[in-house]
């Protein structure tokens, strides 16, 4: 997805104090504090080999909530290029300084595919699909985080605040610390933290809580992940305290919920412009007109719930409460983690499924799930979320979930109706809209067959208070809170 340029990110929003060195009233030059963002990946990837090299951008919540506020922070952004081997220069993108991390072939299988993604994304995901416990997985594991905090230490300025972000650099707030104690540390969770009785499975469970004992300040999306760190901190490590603030080796450690947000101001602009309109009636027109519109957009992830939402779609035909003349599902699914089993198992499950359901009840110009299995222009996303009658984001379990988040954005004065999984964390905070149990078939069909009924100044009333929420909880006041709170 292309990252949006600086301009169209609008204005100021002041969450840090601005360029690491400002010129005193005096005429003295002042230091200010910089901010550096470590997270596995760059808000680009590298594409193609050799002359063919190009930057393209990354897929995910994360990069989504970080681009405008590296970049409106002007620091520096520490990741890997997404290929092994030997990694550029640090070098400037689309207004960000790119500080890119080299990962060997066997820390890119042991970090990133083995302990990150089959070890630790599956166990703070409810343990949906069972983790893998692989000792071989450790040492890659350890190499990778030390590479990111060097990287870290060898940009930041002497006081600096530093941002860690996600499940992959568990052990890098403690490295960090152990070399650059000048520095100020914050560590942000964007996936679950799990309850104990999950946690406790990790073999390596003390090590990575040490890890993150390295930071000041420590954020979940949630209350309940908040707590549930706070508390396998206090039974597994020496540090004491309460569910909001430890102390351990001498320091004060906060702990808080931070819920990540997304730059609202740009999707509303850009759900507005011109170009989206024409795109979301020739989106319309396309796929039938009169026909209502059921759109879901994920990367294609087992934790997602896309093969529970298309047998709800389903049933939802075959109970006869919506047709192929009324209504059309549209699923946009970004590839993702390839490599890992299953990912490509659940990819075989869901091409089945559409399958099944498009040989049993699609007709003639009137197909009944459009699949697109791609990544898309973020403009192009806002342009299916202004076409879009029903939004369906019904992970079995998310962190936070941005989708649920941009479609409100997306919607000035047109309606629609949101369906939400309770295990999304947007849930404790989008309460108007459906909300949903994704395990539950027959309670989804029957939120789509609500939602497609439900009269027009009902859908505007509660989109209205979706749409005030997300707006003034966007990704800068979610920053600035976060950033305050590291500041001390
Ligand atoms: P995750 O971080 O697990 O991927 P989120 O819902 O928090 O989940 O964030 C996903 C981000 O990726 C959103 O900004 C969404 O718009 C974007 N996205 C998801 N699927 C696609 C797709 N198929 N094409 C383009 N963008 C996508
Ligand atoms: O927090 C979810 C996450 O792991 C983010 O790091 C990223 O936004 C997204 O999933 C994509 O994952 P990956 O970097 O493995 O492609």
């Amino acid at each position: 997805m292309p990252v949006a340029p600086a301009a169209a990110q609008g204005r100021a929003k002041g969450f840090i104090e601005a360029a690491p060195v400002v010129r005193g009233e005096g005429g003295i030059v002042a230091r200010k504090r910089g901010l550096i963002t470590i997270a596995n990946r760059l808000p680009v990837r590298q594409v193609g080999k050799g002359r063919a090299a190009r930057w393209q951008p990354s897929e995910g919540g994360l990069v989504t909530a970080l681009t405008p506020i590296v970049r409106e922070s002007r620091g520096a952004w520490v990741g890997w290029t997404g290929v092994p081997g030997r990694a550029p220069r640090a070098f400037e993108h689309d207004d960000i300084r790119m500080r890119p991390v080299a990962l060997t072939s066997d820390e890119v299988d042991g970090f990133y595919h083995e302990f990150s993604n089959r070890t630790l994304w599956p166990l703070y995901h409810d343990a949906i699909r069972t983790p893998e416990f692989n000792h071989q997985a450790w040492a890659p594991f350890v190499s990778a985080n030390m590479k990111f905090a060097k990287a870290a230490a060898s940009v930041a300025s002497k006081g600096d605040l530093v941002w860690v972000h996600d499940y992959h650099m568990h052990l890098v707030p403690a490295m960090l610390r152990a070399m650059r104690p000048d520095l100020r540390i914050g560590f942000f969770l964007h996936i679950p933290f799990p309850p104990e009785e999950l946690f406790a499975w990790l073999p390596w469970r003390k090590a990575l809580l040490e890890g993150l004992l390295g930071a000041d300040v420590v954020g979940f999306q949630t209350g309940a992940g908040a707590r549930n760190f706070s508390r396998v901190v206090r039974e597994f490590t020496e540090a004491q305290g309460t569910d909001t603030h430890l102390r351990y080796q001498g320091r004060d450690i906060q702990v808080n919920a931070f819920p990540i947000s997304i730059d609202a101001d740009w999707f509303e602009t850009t759900s507005l412009s011109e170009s989206t309109i024409t795109r979301a009636s020739e989106i319309r027109e396309r796929v039938g007109a009169g026909r209502r519109i059921l759109l879901a957009v994920d990367r294609l992830d087992y934790t997602k719930g896309i093969d529970h939402r298309l047998r709800a779609f389903e049933l939802l035909l075959k109970r006869g409460d919506a047709s192929v003349d009324d209504c059309v599902l549209i699923q946009v699914a970004a590839p993702s983690r390839e490599r890992v089993a299953e990912y490509a198992t659940m990819r075989t499950r869901i091409e089945q499924l559409v399958g099944r359901i498009n040989g049993t009840y699609s007709e003639p110009g009137r197909v009944a799930v459009h699949y697109f299995r791609r990544g898309l222009s973020r403009e192009e996303v806002v342009a299916f979320y202004r076409a879009a009658d029903v939004m369906i984001v019904t992970p079995l379990r998310d962190g936070m979930n941005l989708v649920a988040k941009e479609y409100p954005a997306s919607r000035k004065n047109a309606g629609g109706v949101l369906i939400l999984s309770e295990f999304a964390g947007a849930a404790a905070e989008l309460r108007r809209a459906i909300l949903v149990n994704p395990r539950d078939l027959e309670g989804m069909a029957d939120a789509m067959r609500d939602a497609l009924r439900m009269p027009d100044d009902e859908a505007r009333h509660r989109m209205g208070i979706l749409r005030v929420q997300v707006k003034r909880h966007d990704v800068y006041d979610w920053a600035r809170s976060f950033m305050e709170a590291l500041k001390g």
